[in-house]
């Protein structure tokens, strides 16, 4: 049917495509999850590749983020904007060091309450350290799903859409591997279903996708 043909497709692309060198694909430590997870919010994947390893060498685990001076992790997290990341980086690792015994919780009502760890960086962690078949859902996500299937979020915020959201949540539900899923999901809109001119030269699926600017077309 035509979700085995969207994964199918997708899936083959993201073997061939996929950015499976980046690092914090290539662990399976919460902590570095998480780490990876915040740095990665509202940043660019190319930038924050660099900052995640210096951090990673300052502090190796979480309980020396707990013991971090705020004004070193600044200093390291500075090139990618966004530094009151760094009080919360201190925080989150404090809260899991002092409640948690230094484990990174495995379940969701936990990690959101740790400060900076919302609705998707909790499904995130779930997913990637925990290998949990949850998915964490943002806006390249969202895109992929409207345009290929043609929902419609009613809502005026489709992040916060939870009609949408389970609409998602089932295109997932008969994979083997909801990491693989979700990486590849992520890897294709970002590269190929991108948002202002999706490549559609290059895409596998276009020839099924219900939205028509997205398909192949001649632009003559
Ligand atoms: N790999 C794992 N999580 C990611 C994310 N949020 N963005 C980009 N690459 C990722």
């Amino acid at each position: 049917g035509e979700n085995s043909f969207f994964w199918e497709n997708i899936l083959a692309w993201y073997s061939e495509n996929g950015r499976h060198h980046l690092p914090w694909r290539n662990t399976k430590d919460p902590y570095r999850i998480l780490l990876a997870e915040i740095l990665l919010q509202q940043t660019h994947v190319r930038k924050v590749q660099e900052v995640y390893e210096q951090m990673l060498l300052e502090y190796t685990d979480v309980r020396e983020l707990a013991m971090a001076n705020i004004e070193t992790v600044k200093e390291i997290i500075a090139p990618i904007g966004l530094i009151y990341r760094a009080e919360r980086l201190i925080k989150t690792a404090e809260i899991v060091c002092s409640k948690h015994r230094g484990y990174v919780p495995n379940n969701y009502n936990e990690l959101i309450k740790l400060p900076g760890v919302g609705d998707y960086i909790a499904n995130a962690v779930l997913c990637y350290a925990f290998d949990q078949p949850v998915v964490p859902i943002d806006t390249n996500v969202i895109r992929l799903f409207t345009r290929y299937f043609g929902y419609k979020s009613m809502n005026r915020r489709p992040r916060m859409d939870k009609v949408l959201a389970s609409k998602i949540r089932a295109h997932f539900e008969e994979m083997d591997s909801t990491r693989a899923a979700n990486l590849a999901v992520l890897d294709f809109a970002g590269a190929v279903c991108t948002a202002s001119k999706p490549h559609s030269m290059e895409c596998p699926i276009s020839e099924n996708c219900l939205d028509l600017f997205s398909r192949k077309h001649d632009s003559h």
